[in-house]
């Protein structure tokens, strides 16, 4: 039995994407743009797409620009809104300290062009407050950028309210809400938000296909020029059957919403009480409420999580931790350091996060195998500094 509780890393696509895509790829290969009938087939494909991708989120279809991930998503929305305002001398960006690498690593780079850039941290609750945005806002505010949900703890921050403390200064508010789309309900109009990331992987669609959603009226400086794709604003010949198969995904998520998310919360709470009732020295990482569905974040005492994430594997578990191992060295992770935690407690932590194909029978053998390799481990560690 191999079980996968590693959904916020990547999806699989559930069969009607995969057949829809076979389908779109066999039947469909025109270019978009061509006037004859093998373009405008393309076309009627990718506008169905769109419309079913803009019903997920409450849009207009034709506010939508189809992208190439939910990361050219974040870097279009930041430097394409920082790029416009240039002139209007709003060169100061903000966002949250626990936003996604796609985020914070475009940040850094306009920033090493000119732009000041303050990271709000956040407690450890994992949400942001009101008062900390209100406190960083200045008149040169161009964009403030708060994820909608968080990837390795799922906290999801109150994007409504910060939308209005952004507004009042006059600047752009944007959301990744590349973690939150087919988890939980989202509205563009209900978040106030003037953009808004998704990436299709993560709700049983394709890798390498996104949209960002951009209010009417909000200017953007693209950052792929060419042709007139997308309405002159992201060049380059469209990836047909990957935006069908985010449109089916979109179409079966918004479908199921509320009884799929009611379903997984439930599974999700089982593995939670299970895990914490099986094994001592373990406690939740960030708030439990408001948070997706499918995510939990749990910190193991005296463990450290690559180990306890290798000896999972071994066992056909598939977890993830937030640290990234880079050049041999192990990079804690930088939600949980900005939430304030203590090192050992960025490095003990794993985070198991679940999805479609996910059942009670794959989380109760969870709750089995963990203490006993906990246990290993722990004895192994005590062994080593006895
Ligand atoms: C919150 C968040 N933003 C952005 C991304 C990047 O999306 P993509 O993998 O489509 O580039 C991810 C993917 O892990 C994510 O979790």
């Amino acid at each position: 039995m191999r079980i996968y509780f590693d959904y916020n890393a990547t999806t699989p696509l559930v069969p009607a994407v995969a057949d829809a895509m076979s389908a779109s790829m066999r039947d469909v290969f025109g270019n978009a743009s061509s006037v004859h009938h093998f373009g405008q087939q393309a076309k009627a494909a990718i506008d169905a797409a769109r419309s079913s991708v803009a019903a997920l989120i409450g849009a207009d279809p034709l506010e939508l620009v189809l992208t190439g991930s939910g990361t050219e998503s974040d870097n279009f929305a930041i430097r394409g809104a920082a790029e416009a305002l240039e002139p209007a001398k709003r060169r100061h960006l903000i966002a949250s300290a626990i936003e996604h690498e796609a985020v914070l690593n475009t940040l850094k780079a306009l920033a090493r062009r000119g732009w000041t850039v303050t990271l709000l941290q956040v407690d450890q609750s994992g949400i942001l407050s009101a008062d900390q945005l209100k406190s960083a806002m200045t008149d040169d505010t161009a964009l403030v950028s708060v994820m909608h949900a968080n990837n390795e703890i799922g906290t999801v921050q109150p994007i409504a309210e910060l939308s209005a403390i952004a507004h009042a200064h006059g600047a752009l508010m944007h959301t990744d809400a590349v973690q939150s789309v087919g988890k939980i309900p989202v509205d563009v109009r209900a978040l106030g938000v003037d953009l808004l990331s998704l990436s299709a992987h993560k709700f049983n669609g394709p890798k390498g296909v996104g949209a960002l959603w951009v209010r009417r009226g909000v200017r953007l400086q693209p950052i792929l020029t060419g042709g007139k794709h997308e309405r002159g604003r992201r060049a380059g010949t469209e990836n047909v059957a990957g935006i069908v198969g985010m449109g089916v995904a979109a179409a079966l998520a918004a479908a199921k919403l509320t009884p799929e998310a009611e379903r997984l919360a439930a599974l999700r709470d089982r593995l939670e009480h299970g895990i914490l009732r099986a094994v001592t020295g373990t406690v939740v990482n960030g708030a439990l409420t408001p948070r997706v569905p499918n995510t939990t974040n749990i910190s193991f005492d005296r463990v450290e999580a690559e180990s306890l994430l290798i000896a999972l594997d071994l066992e056909g578990v598939a977890v993830s931790t937030g640290s990234a191992c880079s050049s041999g060295t192990l990079e804690p992770s930088h939600v949980l350091k900005a939430m304030g935690f203590p090192p050992h407690r960025t490095q003990n932590s794993l985070r198991f996060s679940l999805g479609v194909f996910s059942t009670e029978a794959e989380v109760d053998r969870v709750i089995e195998v963990l203490p006993k390799l906990v246990d290993k481990l722990r004895n192994l560690t005590k062994k080593a500094t006895a």
